[in-house]
């Protein structure tokens, strides 16, 4: 494989069209990483936002047949990177050691694997990585494989675009995957009023499902909007009366005792409660990886089995996975308008920190997302 050093100082002086000729051409000369490095957020050690640095010279590993290089427009915050930044995961992450935050992204193709047939240097995409993804998408350039991006819809924008993919993915993981939702069935979200939750709204809604939700007093209209046939103010109304019927699926974004214990009792006998807030990660940090994680299994393992002969019910801890099968549904969703995450407020990828202090102090509820010059 031939490699070419592009700095970020010289990839500035070409304008975007330019430097898409340069690189498709170099593409097909056989350059297949075009970038050595570029500048990115980086996450030297476990803190506040105050930990976090940007640094100019990260390196961009050489891509490997099935992975895609993408020059980031937009990258959105999600929970979990406040949550990897402050020490979740730290079992695992804590000898990996500086990482690169973000999961999701939304781009233009700079460079294709050599096995990579299906996309082309300047197409624009979105997508996003696993959850334990060391080097991530807070960067000018960032490495994703080819299953885990989709081109992206020419009528949303990189901000808006990079607020979907991560979140929607999780809730299709749970309902499409885990749950197999089917046209007519009942499904109770809870939470609906975040990315993932409104994610499963939209998507039950597409798959031709009766929606119930639970969120606050701001997002009852949006929820509304976007299909769902039930909204509960959890702030105001007991929602454990409130909710009418039983489900064939809860997806439980808040996972706590009471949301757990309601969304158990609301289902119907073969129906799927899915959590996303599994203990692995939390019981791994607690007691060590070698400890924790066969401890997490064995909770679950019980959970499964109790609710199995206690209430008939399917009990799950979801994890958002890529599925090329998912981006590519939501892909088709979201250009057709009919699955969004609204984004509350942008900031530059410069202003990493006080993106971050926004979201961790909730002076923005919403979501928000970094931009690239
Ligand atoms: N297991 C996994 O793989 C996985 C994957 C993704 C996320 N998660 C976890 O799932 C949880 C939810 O994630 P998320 O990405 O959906 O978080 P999020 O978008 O930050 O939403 C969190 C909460 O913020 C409120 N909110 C969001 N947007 C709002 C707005 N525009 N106006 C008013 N309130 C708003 C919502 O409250 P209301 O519902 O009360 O309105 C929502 O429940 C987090 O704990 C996250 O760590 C787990």
């Amino acid at each position: 494989m031939r490699c070419l050093k592009l700095s970020r100082s010289a990839n500035q002086v070409v304008d975007f069209n330019s430097r898409n000729l340069i690189f498709s051409s170099l593409n097909k000369l056989g350059f297949r990483s075009l970038v050595t490095s570029c500048r990115a957020v980086v996450l030297p050690r476990f803190g506040g936002p105050e930990v976090l640095e940007i640094r100019e010279d990260a390196q961009v590993p050489a891509l490997k047949p099935n992975e895609v290089l993408v020059r980031s427009r937009a990258v959105s915050v999600n929970p979990l990177d406040l949550r990897i930044r402050s020490g979740y995961g730290r079992s695992i992450l804590e000898p990996l050691l500086p990482l690169i935050l973000g999961r999701d992204i939304s781009g233009e193709v700079a460079a294709v694997g050599d096995s990579v047939k299906s996309l082309h240097v300047g197409q624009e995409v979105f997508g996003a990585l696993h959850p334990t993804a060391i080097r991530g998408t807070y960067a000018d350039y960032a490495i994703l494989s080819v299953e885990q991006v989709a081109s992206k819809p020419a009528s949303i924008s990189h901000v808006d675009a990079s607020a979907i993919p991560f979140a929607a993915l999780t809730a299709w993981r749970a309902l499409k995957c885990t749950a197999r939702i089917t046209s007519g069935q009942r499904v109770l979200v809870i939470g609906g009023g975040g990315a993932v939750g409104f994610s499963a709204i939209q998507l039950s809604v597409a798959a031709g499902c009766f929606v119930s939700t639970t969120c606050e007093r701001e997002s009852i209209d949006r929820v509304l909007a976007a299909g769902a046939d039930q909204a509960i103010d959890y702030t105001t109304e007991d929602f454990e009366l409130a909710i009418e019927g039983h489900f064939d699926a809860v997806l439980d974004t808040i996972g706590g005792t009471d949301t757990e214990r309601i969304g158990i009792n609301v289902l119907k006998h073969g129906g799927h409660y899915m959590t996303l807030q599994g203990e692995a990660a939390p019981m791994s940090d607690r007691y060590g990886l070698a400890i924790g994680l066969p401890l997490s299994t064995a909770l679950l393992l019980k959970k499964q089995i109790q609710y199995r002969f206690s209430h008939g019910i399917e009990y799950w801890w979801t994890y958002m996975r890529p599925d090329p099968e998912g981006i590519d549904a939501i892909r088709r969703l979201s250009e057709l308008g009919k699955l969004k995450v609204p984004v509350q407020k942008t900031y530059p990828i410069t202003q990493v920190k006080e993106a971050h202090e926004a979201k961790e102090k909730r002076l923005v509820p919403g979501k928000v997302v970094l931009e690239f010059d």
